[in-house]
């Protein structure tokens, strides 16, 4: 049996977890700092790498407590080496350095979308390269063809914000605080989808590339309206519209957006054996049975990961540690870097209009 110690730390989750090759979970902890980044509604870089600092390395003796394995009973020690706030992402490094050298354990560093990518892999032993991926998460809306581990190609990305930051600025419009994403879906499911008109940005445009940021600031402009705010509309314009409805308006408005964009990139990507969906964003109910019934469309099998395994945890790095160390991959260096702009695909073009010119 194969043991890796997963480590994660490049936001704000402090995270460690150990995984065997045969997919168990022995143990696995996660501390959030929400609360300490609730009062500024997103989160404060140098908070998170203090209170990685802090957390992680009780984090790890207690996962390997918990499963009554040691040190010297792992067979690697993989951490989130990038992208993420750089901060953070050198706690976990710098940790998973130490442990390396300490206990002469091969090191990994992995890249954290690696971690989003192969995770459907850890619940699902069906799900065969390659698959179609959608990554939606706070800090990415990409669209990958998975084709083994380490061969990523990117298919489409956002040309301004990322799904979940779109989640993320709804919550916060609406006061629902930080993180967004379930609070909006929570609040979506009491409203009507149909109560207030958004954009859907690029739906139906050529390229499978994605956009959010006109729907959120539609979404803006609508609890403005509700609230007879604007300087655009005078109070007797005041729209008739909850909470709830704009949250559920929102959401369907994303999803739409989500499943055209995802249905264009299927549709050029021949041999897939999959549609699968990972990340953040991927823990919404709504999000998941839009893309089972696209899947459905294809005729491809739909997976997802577990709801915990959705959102930033460490078993998905441990299990990316797995998965390359049985894929023949030579471990890192002692001296590898931090990096906090770490592309799966460094080959994919930039998408026109995201701040490239064309
Ligand atoms: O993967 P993740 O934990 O961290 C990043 O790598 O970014 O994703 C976090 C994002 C946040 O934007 C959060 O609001 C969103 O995922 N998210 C959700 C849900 N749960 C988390 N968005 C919509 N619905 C959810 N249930
Ligand atoms: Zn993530």
């Amino acid at each position: 049996m194969t043991l890796v110690l997963g480590i994660e730390s490049s936001c704000d989750e402090t995270a460690a977890a150990l995984v065997a090759d045969d997919r168990t979970i022995l143990a696995q902890a996660i501390a959030s700092q929400d609360e300490a980044h609730a009062p500024y509604g997103g989160v404060v870089p140098e908070i998170a790498a203090r209170a990685h600092a802090e957390r992680l390395a009780p984090l790890i003796a207690r996962v390997l407590d918990e499963a009554g394995v040691s040190l010297s009973d792992c067979d690697a020690i993989a951490a989130t080496a990038g992208p993420g706030l750089i901060g953070g992402v050198m706690v976990g490094l710098v940790t998973a350095k130490a442990l390396a050298m300490a206990g002469d354990k091969p090191l990994l560093a992995i890249n954290h979308l690696e971690g989003h990518a192969l995770s459907p892999r850890l619940a699902d032993p069906a799900l065969q390269f390659p698959y179609a991926l959608l990554l939606v998460s706070g800090g990415h809306c990409q669209i990958l063809r998975v084709d083994g581990v380490g061969r990523y190609r990117r298919i489409a990305t956002t040309i301004d914000d990322a799904l979940g930051e779109a989640f993320d600025k709804t919550a916060k419009i609406l006061g629902l605080g930080y993180p967004g994403g379930p609070a909006v879906e929570r609040l979506a499911a009491s409203g009507d989808p149909r109560a207030v008109a958004l954009p859907r940005p690029l739906l139906g445009s050529a390229e499978p590339h994605f956009s959010f940021a006109g729907l959120k600031s539609a979404v803006l402009r609508a609890k403005e309206r509700q609230m007879g705010v604007s300087a655009q509309y005078s109070t007797d314009q005041q729209a008739g519209y909850s909470d709830a409805d704009i949250a559920a308006s929102f959401q369907q408005a994303a999803i739409d957006c989500v499943t055209d964009r995802t249905r264009r990139a299927l549709a050029d990507m021949a041999g897939v054996t999959a549609l699968v969906v990972a990340g953040g964003v991927a823990a919404n109910r709504a999000v998941r049975a839009a893309l089972e019934q696209l899947a459905g469309e294809f005729g491809l099998p739909f997976s997802a990961p577990p709801l915990a395994l959705c959102t930033d945890n460490a078993a998905m790095i441990g299990w990316a540690g797995v998965e390359r160390l049985a894929a023949g991959f030579a471990p890192d260096p002692l001296d590898v870097s931090a990096r906090p702009r770490w592309p799966l695909d460094p080959d994919a073009a930039p998408a026109r209009g995201a701040g490239v010119k064309a």
